[in-house]
């Protein structure tokens, strides 16, 4: 726990990168295991994570970042987007169970009623209100990213400043029913960095936990 508690308190929403640093293959490889076994509402991670790692990419994308961010995208080694499956359906469900089925080594049909519940959960529902509620779960996802890097000592910034219509078009994810919800960028905090002596400003505990 004591590693966990300090690597959060190492970390910072980094705001210039060292752009001659790239983070290794193998840690990137850890960092998208930890997206991948991130948590989710009834297992269903509604939402795919887009890797860019390519600098051509990374400049395009930065056509789509708001004031700094940029910069971000063009000077870190990755850029994570995560895009929920706008609009879920049955079929969603259908290959979740599809998956479950496979890797649990159950029949299709044993999953059936799960899978029936969550249809029914999912139709009651807005469109809009699906993408809320898949949007919620790929925010999981984003910190499980935040929160694993700096156990590597990698550095990582959370960004809602973009603009999705732009990130969507420059992906082409409006054709595969995607839709940019929060990025995160990974690499390695530059010196010149000043964001990285301010003091973390948190809630004192006797305001964040109402203990009864
Ligand atoms: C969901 C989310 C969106 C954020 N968007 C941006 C952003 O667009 N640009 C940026 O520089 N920082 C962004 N941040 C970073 C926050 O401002 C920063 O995490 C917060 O001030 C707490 O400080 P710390 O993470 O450095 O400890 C975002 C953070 C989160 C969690």
């Amino acid at each position: 726990m004591t590693n966990y508690i300090e690597s959060q308190k190492w970390r910072y929403a980094v705001k210039k990168y060292d752009a001659t640093k790239k983070v290794a293959a193998q840690d990137v490889a850890l960092l998208k295991e930890a997206v991948q076994l991130s948590t989710s509402s009834v297992g269903l991670q509604p939402y795919k994570v887009i890797i860019a790692e390519s600098q051509e990419i990374k400049e395009q994308l930065a056509a789509g970042a708001s004031g700094n961010n940029a910069n971000l995208f063009r000077d870190a080694s990755h850029i994570f987007i995560f895009a929920i499956e706008v609009n879920l359906s049955a079929e969603n469900v259908e290959r979740y169970l599809l998956n479950i089925s496979g890797q649990r080594g159950v029949p299709v049909e044993a999953v059936a009623g799960f899978g029936d519940y969550i249809k029914g959960f999912l139709a009651k529902l807005t469109e809009e209100e699906k993408n809320t509620w898949a949007a919620k779960q790929a925010y999981i996802a984003l910190a499980s990213l935040i929160h694993a890097a700096p156990l590597l000592k990698v550095d990582a910034t959370p960004m809602e400043g973009f603009n999705a219509e732009k990130i969507n078009e420059i992906l082409g994810l409006d054709e595969k029913g995607l839709s940019a919800v929060v990025i995160a960028t990974i690499g390695y905090r530059h010196d010149e960095d000043a964001q990285q002596h301010a003091k973390k400003v948190r809630k004192p505990q006797d305001e964040l936990f109402i203990t009864l």
